[in-house]
């Protein structure tokens, strides 16, 4: 069946250091399965999403594939991440991301990142490799890391730098995916990829929603009449990063996506980017695994 509606609301893009661009709202997936999966990617679509975030480790890229597919956009139009989940070498690496594809019944990823920096040095090389490799093959149009934290960057950049643009793993990550939101704001890895020219994306972008309640959030909220929520998806929406809040709910689906239509001023994004606490929502001490 076709999609009818309308998008709901103009969903921005950026380009990426690859020259692709990617829709910097997407839904994001964690931690649903099965049919949960389907119902809320078919619902983001719907709503106009045209980017939805998996990985192998969520256990739904198959759910989110059928979505896709059955959605009736043509695959061109929908933006579709996954993630490596392990880092094993470079075959390892080819092996689980057909597998993926697989699942998903997909022919490609718009975007397929390095999940986390665990396995050690040689072995996120080795994996960077296969992505790139991988990219050059067609089975993925983009790659990037996350989790990643500034060691980790450093070394890939050693890796790229020494194999030129054509060699093995000569790429710079087009996204690094990490916890980001104005309460986890992480800004040497912000400065070290914007230095790059790599992408912030912000998973956890509503904190999980431990923040709602925080009095600058409600404030903001109040005086632009929009919920915390959309606060905290128009803060990264300003920063220029992608974001990729998750709901299960069609409706906060829907809300979620409201954020193209209204600007937080200048003094109001000040006080928000005062918020950080370091809050830490998963993966502790992820960033600096070795
Ligand atoms: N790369 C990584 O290591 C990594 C790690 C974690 C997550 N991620 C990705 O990033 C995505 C987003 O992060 P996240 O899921 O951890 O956290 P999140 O998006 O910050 O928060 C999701 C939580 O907020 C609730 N929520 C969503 N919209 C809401 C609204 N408008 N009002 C009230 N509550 C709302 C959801 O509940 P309902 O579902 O009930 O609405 C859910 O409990 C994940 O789904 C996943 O795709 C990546």
């Amino acid at each position: 069946m076709r999609v009818t509606k309308p998008v709901l609301s103009v969903i921005r893009r950026l380009k990426m250091n690859d020259g692709l661009e990617i829709p910097q709202l997407g839904m994001g997936t964690y931690p649903m399965t099965g049919p949960e999966a389907y119902a809320a990617t078919r619902a983001a679509l719907d709503a106009g999403y045209r980017h939805i975030d998996t990985a192998e480790l969520y256990g739904n890229e198959a759910d989110v594939g059928r979505a896709v597919r059955d959605s009736g956009l043509a695959r061109s139009d929908v933006f579709v991440t996954s993630k490596l989940k392990k880092n094993r070498g470079y075959d390892a690496a080819f092996a689980a991301l057909r597998g993926s594809l697989d699942r998903a019944g997909l022919d490609y990823f718009d975007l397929y990142l390095l999940h986390t920096p665990v396995g050690g040095p040689t072995a996120r090389a080795e994996g960077w490799t296969a992505l790139v490799d991988a990219q050059r093959q067609g089975l993925v149009r983009s790659v990037g890391v996350s989790n990643f934290g500034m060691l980790h960057l450093a070394e890939i950049m050693e890796v790229v730098r020494r194999a030129g643009k054509d060699g093995p793993g000569g790429a710079v990550p087009a996204v690094n995916q990490i916890d980001l939101s104005p309460f986890t704001r992480h800004t040497g890895i912000v400065d070290m990829c914007e230095t790059m020219g790599t992408l912030m994306e912000a998973w956890a972008p509503l904190a999980r929603g431990a923040r709602f309640d925080h009095p600058s959030i409600v404030r903001v909220a109040e005086k632009y009449a929009r919920s915390p929520a959309q606060v905290m998806i128009r803060w990264g929406v300003q920063h220029d990063y992608i974001v990729i809040p998750k709901s299960s709910s069609p409706k906060r689906i829907e809300s979620n996506a409201q954020v193209f239509d209204f600007e937080i001023a200048p003094e109001d994004m000040r006080e928000l980017d005062g918020l950080n606490e370091d809050l830490v929502t998963d993966w502790k001490g992820i960033l600096d695994a070795e």
